[in-house]
């Protein structure tokens, strides 16, 4: 629906303040709905926030139905709408007036010019979506306060978190920006992207792996400290030996088994036979576990990254633990590159299953290395985009590192309360509206956008999978598949008979 003309909705009543005023309206407006009042000398844009339906003669001291009846005959409709407003700031500057307005005045629905003027039109924007209460109005995104500033995007499972995200990454494309997603799922590998999609095999060379790392993917607890030294003792030799050449990258492998093997025929080390089997044995493990992603060979893969495209480490296929090393040890080296000048482009940095990555109560080498970049990340050029439909289980520290967030449906109380938490711009109020957000629809928030909206994100054009799978259609097609086998089967065995 178009709107361009400003209706009065009704009038500020009671006691006021510059940030916030109730009102009262005979018709019913939309909580989300942005309306204008003119005080102060200008004309200022507020937010419904919260909304009653109330009546002057149906109270609650009213125990009979009947005398309700009676009442809505005599009084026909009497029922009136009482609610709240946060003041956004005049519709210029966005800047708050100090004075509150004062009771009594009208409050206007915003027409739709006065919403495009705010919402969009900025310079190196990216287009999300439309505003849900005013269809047609577009809703841009800063894209270097998105950056810099980083984000979050949390929402239940299948609430449009990766739609979102491939928004964004098509629209950070049209600036010939550089994205990359660690794609725990393989949701992205086929998407079609505008500036292409690069994807990354997770391949790492052991060679290049921090001590922690490989003894992660090794399954060394670090409080098995007699296990991690004579793993540090071998590991180290040997790597310094291949890369000094007296040792090629093809015996790697073998040549840690016979340093630990020389060290159980040591005199010195003899009461520690167990560790250093055990620590053979978890090299083999090792080898066999992660035959298909350790490569002597692989460069790092940093060097991939490319520019003007959406790069995906395609991390579908691994487990925990080397999705861990994998994202630890590129975010560690990412930075390490953009900080030396070895990498020459801003990246905008995606992560699935954020909670994962840096849980709250665990430890991971990601976490470390998230959160080195959500606290320095600004300064070289990397964003972070923290994706979680666990907010509570999400590391509390990185995700208020992120200014910016965007929140699609989100039920479970303890989450919505995490993400109250995360953010000093979700009202209370807004926090209520997150259970009734259809897939899609979000509340965007952060230095990125001028003013806190309620957003219908678009949807993403280009391929992607990971969307919900037809599961009756799945069970119909392999019903029909074995009734045409029986079929053939019972046709072959009567040409058999005939014949
Ligand atoms: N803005 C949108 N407009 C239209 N359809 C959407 C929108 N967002 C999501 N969908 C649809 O909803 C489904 C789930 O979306 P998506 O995969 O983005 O959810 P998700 O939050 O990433 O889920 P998960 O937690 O499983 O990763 C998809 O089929 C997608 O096409
Ligand atoms: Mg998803």
């Amino acid at each position: 629906m178009r709107d361009n003309e400003e209706r009065i909705i009704g009038r500020c009543i009671g006691e006021t303040s510059p940030l916030a005023l109730t009102f009262i309206s005979k018709k019913t407006p939309k909580v989300g709905e942005y309306v204008v009042l003119d005080y102060g000398g200008t004309k200022v844009l507020g937010m419904i926030e919260t909304l009653s339906g109330c009546s002057t003669s149906i109270t609650e001291k009213i125990y009979n139905p009947e005398t309700v009846e009676k009442i809505r005959e005599i009084e026909g409709e009497d029922h009136y709408t009482r609610g709240s407003i946060k003041i956004l700031g005049d519709v210029e500057t966005l800047r708050i007036p100090r004075v509150p307005p004062s009771p009594g005045i009208e409050i206007r629905i915003a027409d739709e010019d006065t919403l495009k003027k705010v919402f969009s039109g900025g310079k190196d924007e990216l287009k999300i979506g439309d505003l849900i209460t005013q269809e047609g109005v577009a809703v841009e995104l800063d894209v270097n306060k998105m950056v810099t500033r980083h984000l979050a995007i949390l929402a239940m499972t299948g609430a449009g978190k990766s739609n979102t995200v491939a928004v964004i990454t098509d629209g950070i494309l049209k600036f010939k920006g550089s994205v990359l997603i660690f794609d725990m799922h393989s949701e992205y590998v086929d998407a079609e992207f505008d500036g292409g999609t690069n994807v990354i095999e997770p391949h790492i060379n052991p060679l290049y792996l921090s001590l922690p790392e490989f003894a992660k993917l090794a399954n060394i607890p670090g409080d098995a400290y007699v296990q991690e030294r004579y793993f540090r003792m071998a590991y180290g030799d040997v790597r310094n030996s291949v890369r000094g050449g007296s040792i090629s990258n093809k015996e790697f492998f073998n040549s840690i088994q016979e340093k630990l093997d020389e060290f159980l025929e040591m005199e010195d080390y003899k009461g520690d036979k167990k560790p250093i089997v055990a620590v053979k044995n978890k090299l083999d493990d090792l080898i066999e576990r992660y035959r298909n992603i350790l490569s002597l060979n692989a460069p790092d893969l940093v060097e991939e990254i490319k520019l003007s495209a959406a790069n995906v480490i395609d991390l579908g296929s691994v487990d925990e633990d080397a999705a861990d090393v994998i994202v630890s040890h590129t975010l560690s080296n990412l930075l390490k590159k953009i900080k030396r000048g070895d990498l020459s482009f801003p990246v905008f940095v995606v992560l699935e299953e954020a909670h994962i990555l840096a849980p709250k109560s665990r430890s991971t080498l990601s976490k470390y290395w998230i959160g080195r970049i959500a606290r320095e990340g600004r300064k070289f050029g990397i964003g972070l985009c923290m994706v979680s439909q666990r907010p509570k289980s999400l590391d509390p520290e990185s995700l208020s590192q992120a200014n910016n967030m965007i929140i699609l449906r989100l039920i479970e109380p303890t989450d919505q309360r995490h993400v109250q938490e995360a953010s000093e711009s979700l009202s209370e109020d807004l926090l209520k509206q997150l259970p009734s957000l259809n897939i899609g629809e979000a509340i965007v928030l952060g230095p990125m956008t001028r003013v806190p909206a309620l957003v219908k994100i678009d949807e993403f054009k280009g391929k992607l999978l990971g969307g919900d799978i037809n599961i009756v259609e799945k069970w119909r097609r392999l019903k029909e598949e074995d009734e045409r086998e029986l079929k053939e089967q019972e046709k072959e065995i009567s040409e058999f008979m005939e014949y």
